[in-house]
């Protein structure tokens, strides 16, 4: 460099050094105000026996984040599961992570782009994986039933859709919602985690109708409620998951084309519903009892043996499913949709989950449509009792 450009760096750097001093005495202080929706309105109460985003009714928007650890140490971890409560309680009731503060020179607390709405039934759902506690080195507080799930036939898994430490399921009913929480709980952890991989997904329905997956078919219709939720889906094992809940993700790809090339019959034989109306084959209204048994004039089983319905039911077990349809742009391979469903399913035991999918195994008639391509278990604490409480506190009092 030569000497007169060294002097004219040296200049600029005084003459700015000397700027940004004059208006950090001055106090600089800058206009934005707190995030004030309109209204408050649309809002999931954070703090309770259970997690917010897996019996409360499903929303129309997710994004859904795994995450890699890059620390071992448990306090970090436990100060960032406390930061992401609090962000989480303000979040959830329609405020930023915290008030913007005063100084113009640092960058704001929050990144803004939720300011003015309102929550639109925002929920944050946090679970920790087997390798959770691998990492950490507390295998001896791993559930037994924590474990990455087994290799089912035909799975197609793929590492960047796969494992990952910890996740965050952001549900609400506008996806600017959604991502902007998931976007401001890893910006505050940024030291220590990565982000491993993520899906958006949408679900689309009036008035607490069921929505329709990407099939066209009502998607949902056989989940338990109210009371069977206990004995489905909640952890009742007196230990530090108790009143938590395992959840699994898969992403499944829904070959769509092939899909739309199948007539009507087809179809209907492959779900064992009616597309129209959802009901079990041979019934009439969507709620209708699913009998297995019932044949036809011909003798026939009416719901065939390797339908989707078939298969599931036939275990006599249930999960609750509270999956989404993704739409990621187009497969470079194929030129093809790349599409399908971000399957979330909750249950008090992986076995649920993992007899029924072993049940549609090879056999189910769904299987030629779809490719299961990610996938993960997640433990999911209980809920926040109250402001003394925070995420995951019970197992983090057990170190
Ligand atoms: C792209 C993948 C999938 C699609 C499009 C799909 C779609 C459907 C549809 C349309 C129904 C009937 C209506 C209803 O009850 O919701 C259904 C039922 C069901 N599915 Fe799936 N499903 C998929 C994957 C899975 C997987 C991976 C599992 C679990 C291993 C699963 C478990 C169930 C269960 C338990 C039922 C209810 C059976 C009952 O009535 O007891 N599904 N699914």
């Amino acid at each position: 460099m030569s000497d007169q450009h060294s002097q004219n760096a040296r200049r600029d750097f005084l003459k700015q050094a000397t700027l940004i001093s004059a208006s950090l005495m001055a106090g600089t202080t800058y206009a934005l105000e707190p995030r004030v929706p309109s209204q408050i309105k649309n809002l999931y109460p954070f703090f309770g026996t259970h997690q917010q985003g897996i019996a409360s009714p499903a929303q129309k928007q997710i994004y859904f984040m795994v995450l890699d650890l890059h620390t071992h140490d448990i306090k970090e971890i436990k100060d960032m599961f406390k930061t992401w409560t609090e962000y989480s309680a303000n979040l959830t009731s329609g405020k930023n992570v915290k008030n913007y503060g005063s100084n113009a020179y640092v960058p704001t607390i929050d990144t803004g782009e939720a300011d003015g709405l309102n929550p639109h039934n925002l929920t944050l759902t946090f679970g920790i994986s087997p390798t959770f506690f691998e990492k950490l080195g507390i295998t001896k507080l791993k559930p037994k039933a924590l474990n990455t799930l087994p290799h089912f036939p035909r799975d197609q898994l793929k590492e960047h859709y796969s494992g990952g430490d910890i996740c965050i399921q952001a549900c609400a009913d506008d996806p600017q919602i959604a991502f902007h929480a998931v976007r401001n709980l890893v910006r505050v952890a940024r030291s220590k985690i990565t982000m491993r991989w993520s899906q958006s997904g949408f679900n689309s329905f009036e008035n607490g109708d069921t929505p329709r997956n990407l099939f066209g078919f009502k998607d949902g219709t056989g989940n338990p409620q109210g009371e069977a939720l206990n004995e489905t889906v909640w952890c009742s094992e007196n230990d530090w998951l108790k009143n938590g809940s395992y959840l699994v993700a898969r992403r499944i790809q829904m070959h769509l084309e092939t899909w739309d090339r199948t007539n009507l019959n087809g179809q209907e034989e492959t779900f064992g519903r009616h597309r129209d109306s959802g009901a079990p084959l041979g019934e009439k209204k969507e709620f209708d009892a699913v009998d297995l048994e019932k044949k036809d004039e011909k003798g026939n089983v009416v719901i065939p043996e390797i339908s989707h319905l078939h298969l599931a039911k036939k275990t006599g077990l249930k999960i609750l499913r509270r999956s989404f349809s993704y739409a990621s742009g187009v497969d470079p391979k194929t030129g093809q949709f790349d599409a399908g469903l971000l399957f979330i399913s909750f249950q008090k035991d992986p076995a649920q989950f993992i007899t029924i999918q072993n049940s549609l195994g090879n056999i189910d008639k769904m299987n030629e449509y779809i490719t299961h391509i990610g996938s993960g278990l997640f433990a999911c604490f209980a809920g926040v009792k109250d402001e003394n409480d925070y995420l995951g506190k019970a197992l983090f009092d057990q170190i």
